[in-house]
């Protein structure tokens, strides 16, 4: 069996050597634009961020596509063969990790600590009203990251309700109660673009948005006009649609808007690697692989 490494932006090799090890039977080649269609028809599976483009047509005999993420919304490309199974890394280690950056957010923003570094580095004492401690918090996903995130904004005080696409609500009813929406859905053509300037006037005036998701789920241009103008008092974006967000990107230059480069939290070498090889022994054994996502429904 032979498996294609297409790990970039990280490090191939951490993957390869655990392969080596748990699979010795099996050959680990890293993506480099130098092989050949010979050495690409033999790759029966992918562990993959991303495909670069017109790769996907040259693995003719691609039996399996592992993410090296919960997300699957890179992989699903049109040229991808309907019957190739595609599945996704599930680890609870890394939904409580965004369950924490998440409330790390939101509790920032309650309790205004943006406003007191700026008052601290004034020497200014000055004391302000404390805003409701029972916030209300709207979470777009009930998937493993949302149901993370839901019970443990609910752990330290926050009223939640999450949304889904089975919750049988309507969006603009969720979005309207809440103080702070966080998004959690995978992207998938129904998601793209789901926060726009329609959206965000639904909200409550003020409201917060932290997204932790995807950046193409939200109208950065529609953000950026929302928050200038008062009707979201911010928002904390984990995600951007184009990452790295180049230097003279507006969502820079917005007061309020936080910028992290996508780490609100990360999976492990080890556990992908465990959770790859279990795929692969799968594989091996004729059986089908296990985490698979709907491919019709895109997550
Ligand atoms: N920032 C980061 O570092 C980071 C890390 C990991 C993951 N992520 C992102 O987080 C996303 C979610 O991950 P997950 O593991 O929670 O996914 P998941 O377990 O597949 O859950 C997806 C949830 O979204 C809902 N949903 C899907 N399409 C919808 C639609 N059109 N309308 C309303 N609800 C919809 C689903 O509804 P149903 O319950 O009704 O099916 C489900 O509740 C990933 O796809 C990835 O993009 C980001």
């Amino acid at each position: 069996m032979k498996v294609l490494l297409l790990t970039h932006p990280m490090p191939a090799a951490p993957y390869g050597l655990a392969l080596l090890e748990a699979l010795p039977e099996v050959t680990a080649v890293e993506y480099t634009p130098a092989l050949t269609d010979a050495e690409l028809a033999q790759v029966d599976a992918v562990l993959a961020w991303s495909f670069p483009p017109g790769l996907v047509p040259r693995l003719k005999g691609l039996r399996w596509v592992c993410a090296v993420s919960a997300g699957v919304d890179k992989l699903l490309v049109p040229e991808l063969p309907p019957g190739v199974p595609v599945s996704r890394i599930v680890d609870p280690e890394q939904c409580q990790g965004i369950a924490q950056f998440v409330v790390l957010m939101a509790l920032r923003h309650a309790r205004q600590l943006p406003l007191y570094d700026r008052q601290a580095r004034e020497r200014d004492w000055s004391r302000h009203p404390v805003a409701a401690v029972r916030a209300q918090v709207a979470v777009l996903g009930r998937g493993a990251m949302g149901s993370a995130v839901a019970s443990m904004l609910a752990a330290v005080g926050f009223e939640v309700r999450s949304w889904s696409r089975s919750s049988g609500e309507s969006l603009e009813e969720v979005l309207g109660g809440a103080d702070f929406v966080v998004c959690a859905l995978p992207l998938t053509p129904q998601t793209e673009g789901l926060l726009d300037a329609r959206r965000f006037a639904r909200m409550k005036r003020g409201a917060y948005l932290i997204n932790i998701a995807r950046g193409a789920h939200v109208v950065e241009a529609d953000l950026v006009a929302a928050v200038r103008e008062g009707q979201l008092s911010g928002a904390a974006l984990d995600v951007q649609r184009r990452e790295p967000l180049p230097a003279d990107d507006p969502l820079w230059t917005v007061e309020g808007i936080t910028i992290t480069p996508h780490i609100a939290a990360q999976s492990s070498v080890a556990t992908i690697c465990e959770q790859f090889i279990e795929g692969l022994r799968r594989l091996q054994q004729g059986e089908p692989p296990p985490r698979q996502i709907d491919r019709m429904k895109g997550y």
